[in-house]
């Protein structure tokens, strides 16, 4: 069965092929950084306009790239919640469309639940329950993964998401945006115990995230309490490297040891991890350190498959479809 995913969730635009939920036959995705980067952050109006702009040429591409005609498409797959509503909205009519010229059926996908499948589509021997940490720019959710498809939400951010904090930290330290990456390959030559950055566990065993006050915590770090920045001299490339590591050995821990937290709870036998920090090099790291200590998998998909695609929306509609979880030509965008 051939599905074609649509993903415009955010500022990725994005169409892939998927063959039954496994085999991904292609996946085209434009990324719209260079668009945002000059405002250090995604603007919804700019997202929209973009996506508009390339969402035909970009289903096209995936459907030249599997060297096939759209009317061997079996089913259409798409992103509906959540997400920038009028992004959200592109890639839904255009989905809508397609599955009303083709008379195929259309599921509609949730963006945070396809991040999970991810992880499905590179290995074949997880097992459930799993605990599953989604950490993206909009998103910090663990979730007791049931199965393929069903998640149920066990904490999530009281305010910044992971993402974001890294965007945001990348924005004050003047490293551009998007941050994630930036700050991964900074902090390799940065030392992580150079500022000791608070980390807020909140109550006891609690699930729930908080990465505000580090980001408020970084930014004092970084020009003084006044946030005048009284002192002229530049700081050193290596002093910005070691506030670069120190932050993100702060969330790592955070994330660690809460996903961690959450496994021992629900006596899962894996952990999967989805989202674009999921492609953070220290937070595999640490993940995999820690999956060798207690014994449990962790899985964490290629990078490519970690930053927003429509190959996981296509995998996950597969699996949606096996369990007759088909929608009507009614279903909404939710942001
Ligand atoms: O999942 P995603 O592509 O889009 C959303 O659904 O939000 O995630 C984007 C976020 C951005 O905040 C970006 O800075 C972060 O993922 N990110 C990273 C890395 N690569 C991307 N954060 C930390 N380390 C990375 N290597
Ligand atoms: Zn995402």
């Amino acid at each position: 069965m051939l599905i074609l995913g649509i993903e415009t969730s955010c500022d990725e635009t994005s169409a892939a092929i998927v063959k039954d939920g496994k085999e991904i036959v292609s996946s085209i995705i434009l990324s719209q950084d260079t668009l945002h980067r000059h405002f250090g952050g995604v603007v919804p109006e700019i997202a929209c306009r973009a996506h508009l702009e390339s969402i035909i040429g970009i289903i096209n591409n995936a459907l030249v790239d599997a060297n096939i005609q759209l009317n061997e498409i079996d089913a259409i797959a798409v992103v509906n919640t959540p997400g920038l509503i009028g992004a959200l909205l592109i890639g839904v009519t255009a989905a809508k469309t397609l599955s009303m010229a083709l008379d195929v059926p259309i599921i509609a996908i949730n963006h945070l639940h396809a991040h999970i499948y991810a992880n499905n589509l590179e290995y074949e021997d997880i097992q459930y329950p799993a605990i599953s940490l989604v950490v993206s720019g909009g998103h910090t959710i663990l979730f007791l993964s049931e199965s393929e498809t069903k998640h149920i939400p066990l904490g999530w951010t009281i305010d910044d998401a992971a993402g974001e904090a890294f965007d945001k930290v990348s924005k004050i330290l003047g490293l551009g945006y998007p941050g994630g990456p930036v700050i991964d390959r900074l902090a390799r030559q940065g030392n992580q115990r150079a500022v000791t950055f608070p980390r807020a566990y909140l109550e006891k065993d609690s699930l729930d995230f908080s990465f505000s006050g580090l980001k408020t915590a970084v930014l004092y770090h970084y020009r003084g309490q006044d946030l005048k920045n009284n002192d002229t001299t530049t700081p050193s490339d290596q002093k910005i490297a070691d506030i670069a590591a120190s932050f993100q050995e702060a969330v790592v821990d955070v994330l660690v040891e809460k996903t961690f937290l959450a496994s021992r709870m629900y006596n899962a036998r894996g952990v999967l991890t989805g989202g674009g920090v999921a492609a953070n090099s220290r937070l595999r790291q640490r993940l995999k350190d820690k999956s060798m200590e207690l014994s449990v998998p962790v899985y964490c998909p290629s990078i490519r498959l970690c930053t927003d695609n429509a190959a996981m929306v296509a995998g996950l509609a597969y699996k949606m479809y096996e369990e007759g979880d088909v929608s009507g030509l009614d279903f909404e965008a939710i942001p």
